[in-house]
């Protein structure tokens, strides 16, 4: 047993990275068995489900989409926001209900919720039919602790955790598009973040085993790879090697994938020579996510972003020039404690200044153990909600804007799937990020077709197919 513990995860020391080889085969004694498997949060947790599915069809297990066929539950859970962390409990009680009809059902917490000290302390207590847990930075431990299982309640979570695994196995969920982790953790520790807790300190893979990685993916035909990591720019700053980020993307783009794209970087210390890499390959798709969470220096400062408000402009236009069509999507956080009405507007200026392709406006939310939860909150959550609002208005002005631009243009799109609200057509993405809806039957997908855009509204774009 191992409790995930704030002061180790705050106190760490920079050492040097251990590789760990994780590639262990494990007996297949839940044979028979049925998995259920529900991930929240972002698209690192919906890569470590890739890892989860690998371990339990290792064990024997297969995936079912209903918790009531379930003989192990998994939750990947989220810990970034209130309500992503009231959402698992809401679950979690359709399990409790579950196992009292099947006691022989086992109930695995893994993910960020994991990480939470006063989670853990909280499901210790008071959520006792929870059987494993399991943090972000041992996910290996999974199948260890299903193979042990006792009627203890077993949690593992390795809040400063010096390892890196290596030789991961994936089921991958799909066959087009691929997720490749180039680093753990984050160092960062903006103010109101919660994940430099969860995901533990910064660690990066060697290169030449991402490398391998992604050749093997492109090997195996896929079309598009994501290179992972919660601040990319951050790469190989703790491997002392005289590499970074930049060197990784081009080798990356140098093996031929046919698009490449990454997420995410941070504002501060995105240098030119990452700018210019971008630039230089046309299969690094011309899109960026760069989050800017407030337009005011006063609250930048408190929230420990490490950039100003001119800062962030500079790099922006510096993109915009040097990138030709990038787009641009952005993070922005109401109601951060102190913020004013003057601040606020701030923010407004600057949505107005970058007229961003796209933004995910958050609420601020208390995070226990961030540096953030010790200010005083003082501002009432009328004018937080009443602040999403006025800002959601503007953001989607901008990003209706940006999709109207397409109207009537070719653009090449990279084909996903079916799509699921109507048979006939199929759905994918332009390189700069935006899903199109294209009246096309199936054997394009895999394909990047040239598409013909018919319509474009405030959240969705239609096209059709102009060559294949
Ligand atoms: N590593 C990424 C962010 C991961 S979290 C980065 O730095 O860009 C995704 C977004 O959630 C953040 O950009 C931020 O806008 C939002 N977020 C994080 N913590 C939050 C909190 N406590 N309250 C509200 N939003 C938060
Ligand atoms: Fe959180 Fe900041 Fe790290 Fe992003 S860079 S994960 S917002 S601490
Ligand atoms: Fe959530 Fe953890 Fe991602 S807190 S947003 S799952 S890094």
């Amino acid at each position: 047993m191992k409790l995930p513990n704030y002061n180790d995860a705050k106190n760490r020391e920079k050492v040097d990275v251990k590789y760990l080889d994780i590639n262990i085969k494990y007996d297949a004694i839940y044979q028979g068995k049925k998995y259920f498997l529900r991930t929240y949060g972002c698209q690192m947790n919906v890569h470590d489900s890739e890892q989860i599915k690998a371990y339990m069809q290792m064990l024997g297990m297969t995936n079912v989409e209903k918790l009531e066929e379930a003989d192990v539950v998994i939750l990947n859970t989220c810990a970034i926001r209130e309500n992503a962390h009231d959402k698992v409990f809401g679950y979690l009680g359709r399990c409790k209900h579950l196992k009292k009809e099947k006691p022989n059902l086992i109930i695995a917490i893994t993910g960020c919720m994991a990480g939470q000290e006063d989670v853990i302390e909280d499901i210790q207590k008071n959520h006792k039919y929870v059987d494993i847990i399991v943090g972000t930075n041992n996910l290996y431990d999974l199948p260890k602790l299903l193979i042990e299982k006792s009627s203890k309640q077993n949690i593992e979570v390795y809040s400063n955790s010096d390892i890196v695994p290596e030789n991961i196995n994936y089921e991958r969920d799909s066959k087009i598009c691929a997720w490749v982790n180039i680093m753990y953790g984050c160092d960062k520790f903006c103010t109101y973040c919660i994940v430099p807790f969860t995901r533990g300190r910064e660690r990066s893979r060697k290169m030449e085993e991402v490398l391998e990685e992604c050749k093997c993916l492109v090997d195996n035909n896929y079309q598009e790879i994501t290179l992972l990591g919660q601040n990319v720019n951050a790469y190989g700053n703790d491997l002392h090697l005289d590499y970074d980020f930049a060197d990784l993307l081009e080798n990356v783009a140098k093996l031929g994938i046919p698009r490449l794209r990454f997420v995410t970087s941070h504002p501060w210390n995105f240098t030119d020579k990452m700018i210019d890499v971008i630039a230089k390959y046309d299969n690094i798709m011309p899109y960026i996510h760069l989050p800017i969470q407030s337009g005011s220096d006063k609250i930048l400062k408190k929230m420990n972003r490490r950039y100003t408000a001119k800062e962030y402009m500079d790099l922006f236009n510096k993109m915009k020039e040097k990138i030709p069509n990038v787009a641009i999507t952005t993070d922005i956080i109401v109601g951060f404690p102190g913020e004013t009405e003057e601040d606020f507007q701030k923010t407004i200026d600057m949505v107005n200044f970058c007229k961003y392709d796209g933004a995910y406006t958050f609420i601020y939310s208390e995070r226990k153990g961030t540096a953030s939860s010790y200010m005083k909150d003082d501002v009432t959550s009328e004018e937080k909600e009443e602040r999403l609002h006025r800002l959601n208005e503007v953001v989607n002005k901008y990003s209706k804007e940006s999709n109207m631009k397409l109207l009537n243009k070719i653009v090449k799109v990279l084909v996903i799937g079916k799509s699921v609200k109507d048979d006939n057509k199929v759905y994918g993405y332009t390189d700069t990020m935006k899903l199109v809806n294209i009246d096309a039957s199936d054997d394009v997908i895999g394909k990047i077709v040239d598409v013909k855009i018919t319509d474009a509204k405030s959240f969705s774009i239609d096209g059709v197919i102009t060559e294949k």
